[in-house]
């Protein structure tokens, strides 16, 4: 079973289980929220892949009981279901001040709203589950940074981007790959870091999009503050495993020139 279908992680785990029996169920078919059905709760499931979530950083500063809801609550609810679970939970747990990176052992210490109900979603998923972190996703579908920057680059000449906070800039294809192999060889449980290689600043990362794209587009670096988001984000997320067996993803570059080229075949719907 898949949650939050409709997602760009959603779609990516539909995609890499494609060979398995999988009922990917959206926001439509199961508002996580609420309970499972006793049909759920009879049904004989394998394995769940939780991607559904709360995932509006800043409109969880205004809403913090909604976005509780839906990642802390409807985790615990997906967790009913008994089943071997995959949850997924973000480098927005850690408070960024430790500038080397971040292993499962780390004290978490959220400093938003939005990772305080990621962290206690962890819990709710139970001691069984695979929690897997991972940070900055990016994917041919949904909303992302890579698909931001390309359809900002078609309006201007120049964006502003932030240039300090540093994290690991993930291919979904890539943390899916590492999802498949980690419930595929029955690792154990609890918390595993799951990032790309390398890491960059958004300013950097935004360079690499209209390098790697071929798009004329300049990038100005500013400021966490100059931005003047709602909520907080850590200025260092950079997370690696200290597990043994932790899987080692691609370097964020070349997750990023897979992307692009699931693009360029049209395999998404962005709308260049
Ligand atoms: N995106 C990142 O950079 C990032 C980084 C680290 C970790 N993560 C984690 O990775 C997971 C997947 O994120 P994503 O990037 O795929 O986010 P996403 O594209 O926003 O997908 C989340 C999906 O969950 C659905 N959803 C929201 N509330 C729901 C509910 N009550 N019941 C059922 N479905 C619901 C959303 O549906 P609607 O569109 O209808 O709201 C959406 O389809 C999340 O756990 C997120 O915290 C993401």
């Amino acid at each position: 079973m898949i949650t939050g279908a409709g997602g760009q992680l959603g779609r990516a785990l539909q995609e890499r289980f494609a060979g398995d029996d999988v009922v990917a169920l959206s926001r439509e078919q199961w508002d996580v929220a609420s309970p499972p059905s006793n049909d759920q709760l009879q049904g004989a499931v394998d394995l769940v892949l939780h991607a559904a979530a709360w995932t509006d950083v800043d409109g969880a500063e205004a809403d913090p009981q909604g976005a509780s809801a839906i990642n802390v609550g409807g985790t615990a609810n997906v967790a009913e279901l008994g089943a071997p679970l995959v949850a997924f939970s973000t480098d927005y747990v850690f408070d960024g001040r430790k500038r080397e990176p971040y292993v499962e052992s780390d004290a978490p210490n959220p400093l938003s709203a939005y990772g305080r109900s990621k962290l206690l979603g962890e819990a709710a998923a139970g001691p069984d589950a695979w929690v897997v972190r991972t940070s900055w996703l990016f994917g041919t579908t949904g909303h992302n940074f890579v698909r931001t920057m390309l359809r900002l680059a078609d309006e201007r000449d120049e964006v502003s981007v932030v240039d300090d906070q540093r994290g690991c800039p993930t291919y979904v294809g890539h943390l899916t790959a590492a999802v498949h192999d980690l419930v595929g060889s029955d690792a154990e449980r609890g918390l595993w870091h799951v990032a790309a290689g390398g890491d960059c600043t958004w300013a950097d990362f935004a360079e690499a999009i209209f390098e790697e794209a071929g798009v004329d587009c300049r990038v100005c670096r500013i400021t966490t503050e100059e931005l003047g988001r709602p909520a907080p984000r850590p200025a260092y997320g950079v997370l690696r495993s200290e597990r043994a067996g932790a899987a080692a993803l691609p370097h964020w570059r070349e997750g990023l020139r897979a992307c692009l080229a699931a693009i360029a075949a049209g395999r998404n719907d962005h709308p260049k």
